[in-house]
């Protein structure tokens, strides 16, 4: 049950990434999702979709960008 008094913990709000190769590949795009005191968000998806990427960027595990 929601509390209403419950407090936003993470808020993603349109994360974009974008790895720079030979191209530039955009794996992620308009991702958004919050995350509230006591609950638990599962991000489930076939082998690729991106589940792993989201978790870098949000750890700021991913390269600085080359721009
Ligand atoms: N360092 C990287 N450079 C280029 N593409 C990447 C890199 N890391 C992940 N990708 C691509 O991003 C997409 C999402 O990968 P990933 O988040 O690892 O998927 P999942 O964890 O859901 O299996 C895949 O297409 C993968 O090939
Ligand atoms: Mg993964």
């Amino acid at each position: 049950m929601k509390s209403h008094s419950s407090s936003t913990l993470l808020e993603v709000r349109n994360l974009k990434v974008s790895f720079q190769g030979i191209e530039t590949v955009t794996v992620l795009s308009g991702i958004s999702f919050s995350i509230r005191e006591s609950e638990t968000l599962a991000l489930v998806g076939e082998t690729g979709c991106g589940k792993s990427v989201v978790a870098h960027a949000i750890m700021h595990l991913l390269p600085p960008s080359q721009k």
